[in-house]
């Protein structure tokens, strides 16, 4: 008996998806570079499915059927290589190599190319849900040549995770495409944790509620429009006593956020493709700003100047405090999904992808860690799932808004939001609150609407000390004046 799959790299999320085929009714073929994991893994779940346990990469090869299908799951980077170039030899034209590790997009496109020039098919799928989701199903965003999804397709549309019968998986566009929906996720994902983390900030700081009955509010959260799999873990977290201190665990935890690097290729993408993705970004620097904890304590010293201590709002007041924190939480999540969306069409004009942003957004409506129920309002306002690109890849469809933004119903939700948002900025400026991503989405809706910007002067400031030149709002051409002359204008 051949295997259908093959999967290297047993550490606990390769070992999840081998199970999560197997669970499926597939025959997966095993290996690791230590065979301890590979029989530990058989040993005590070899009973959910057909596994074939092998002891080299040449093993794993000859035991799958054709074509072949290998998954790699080793850590991004040179050991992604390393296996690519022990498994290449063994293959044949057709044979599929799949990573499903968090690689950097330009990676994939330089390994998808490489293997192209070989006949074989190189598939980057990005996969999001952490352990459980490998296990149980998780979103999966697959790349590579939209041929290689027939063979491919079928088997990670089994193992996904399902919203209302629709598989959280589909083809996602060529080369690194798929890699790079997946590292925008994770850059929507820090900008909605900290964005939780504001509100938590603000409701402590400046509402005097302890996160024992934060963890109440944002239950009570989880049944409005902020539903999502982030903001039901944020209760549990704030709910969680630590059971040493008898504090609550938030208390005990160090605050320096780490971070392995998605959101920061995110933000660097961000720039290198001309996008405004404050938002994003400001997530990144925030954690960055967190962990540097020697200049924390000296700002703390040398900065000691500090603002007035805020008073707690009294009760009838709270109520109201808490709605708006909710409100701008909502905003602000809102224009980072609108950011991350209007960089993924930018990334799609560059690299020639034809990305479906209403599929994009239905694939991370169940498995993916920013899994919430305004991703299938989201998905509605793109015009819903391509079906066309399952299997087949299909256009995008005709009357797309533009930007999140433009979409009627987050039109208004914004409109409606944006009194208690200004609010809150302006109490958390005052008491002294850091509030990055609040604050940075705001500008960024504000900078979107405004009618004339400050750039106009940045224009005249470049023509003078650079002759940089700039178009006039008049006139078709470009116009540089002599500043260092008698200043009068000349077309450049
Ligand atoms: C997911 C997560 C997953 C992982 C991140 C954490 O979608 O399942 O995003 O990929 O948890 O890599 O990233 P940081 O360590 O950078 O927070």
């Amino acid at each position: 008996m051949k295997a259908d799959i093959g999967v290297t790299g047993l550490a606990v999320m390769g070992a999840n998806l081998a199970r999560n085929f197997a669970r499926n009714g597939y025959t997966v073929a095993l290996h690791n570079r230590s065979r301890a994991r590979t029989d530990a893994l058989v040993a005590e779940h070899g009973s959910e499915g057909t596994f074939i346990p092998t002891e080299t990469l040449a093993e794993l090869v000859e035991n799958l059927a054709v074509p072949r299908r290998v998954l790699i799951m080793v850590k991004a980077g040179q050991p992604v290589d390393d296996v690519i170039d022990q498994l290449v030899p063994m293959l044949a034209p057709g044979d599929i190599v799949i990573d499903a590790g968090n690689s950097h997009y330009e990676d994939t496109r330089r390994r998808e190319a490489a293997l192209a020039a070989k006949d074989l098919h190189f598939v980057g799928i990005g996969v999001s849900g952490g352990e459980e989701g490998a296990l149980n199903g998780p979103a999966i965003m697959p790349g590579g040549p939209k041929e290689s999804y027939e063979a491919l397709g079928p088997l990670l549309e089994d193992i996904s995770a399902h919203y209302e019968g629709d598989p959280c998986c589909a083809w996602i566009g060529t080369d690194g495409a798929g890699h790079f929906v997946k590292m925008v996720h994770n850059g929507i994902e820090y900008a909605d944790m900290q964005v939780i983390g504001e509100a938590y900030d603000l409701l402590r700081s400046v509402g005097g509620i302890e996160p024992a009955d934060q963890a109440g509010i944002f239950r009570s959260w989880n049944s409005t429009d902020l539903a999502s799999y982030l903001i039901e873990i944020t209760a549990e977290v704030l709910g969680h006593v630590d059971a040493k201190t008898g504090k609550p665990l938030v208390d005990v935890i160090v605050d320096q956020a780490g971070q392995k690097g998605t959101g920061r290729w995110t933000a660097i993408s961000g720039l290198d493709l001309g996008s405004p993705i404050g938002a994003i970004a400001e997530s990144v620097f925030a954690r960055s700003l967190s962990s540097q904890p020697e200049i924390r304590a000296t700002a703390q010293q040398v900065l000691a100047a500090g603002t007035d201590p805020v008073t707690a709002p009294q009760d009838a007041d709270r109520e109201a405090f808490v709605e708006d924190v909710r409100l701008a939480l909502y905003a602000s999540k809102l224009v980072s999904y609108a950011q991350g969306l209007d960089m993924l069409t930018a990334a799609a004009a560059e690299y020639g992808w034809s990305l479906d942003l209403g599929t994009i957004a239905s694939l991370w409506r169940d498995g993916c860690i920013i899994r919430a129920d305004l991703l299938d309002v989201i998905m509605k306002a793109f015009g819903g799932r391509d079906t066309s690109r399952h299997p087949e890849p299909g256009t995008t469809a005709e009357g797309q808004p533009s930007n999140l933004l433009f979409a009627p119903e987050f039109r208004d939700a914004i409109a409606a939001a944006l009194p208690a948002w200004r609010r809150v900025v302006a109490t958390a400026v005052a008491a002294g609150v850091p509030v990055p991503v609040f604050s940075s989405a705001l500008s960024y809706y504000d900078g979107l609407r405004r009618d004339r910007l400050p750039a106009a002067l940045t224009q005249g400031l470049r023509d003078y000390f650079g002759a940089h030149t700039y178009r006039r709002t008049d006139r078709e051409g470009t116009f540089h004046t002599l500043w260092s002359g008698d200043r009068t204008e000349v077309e450049a």
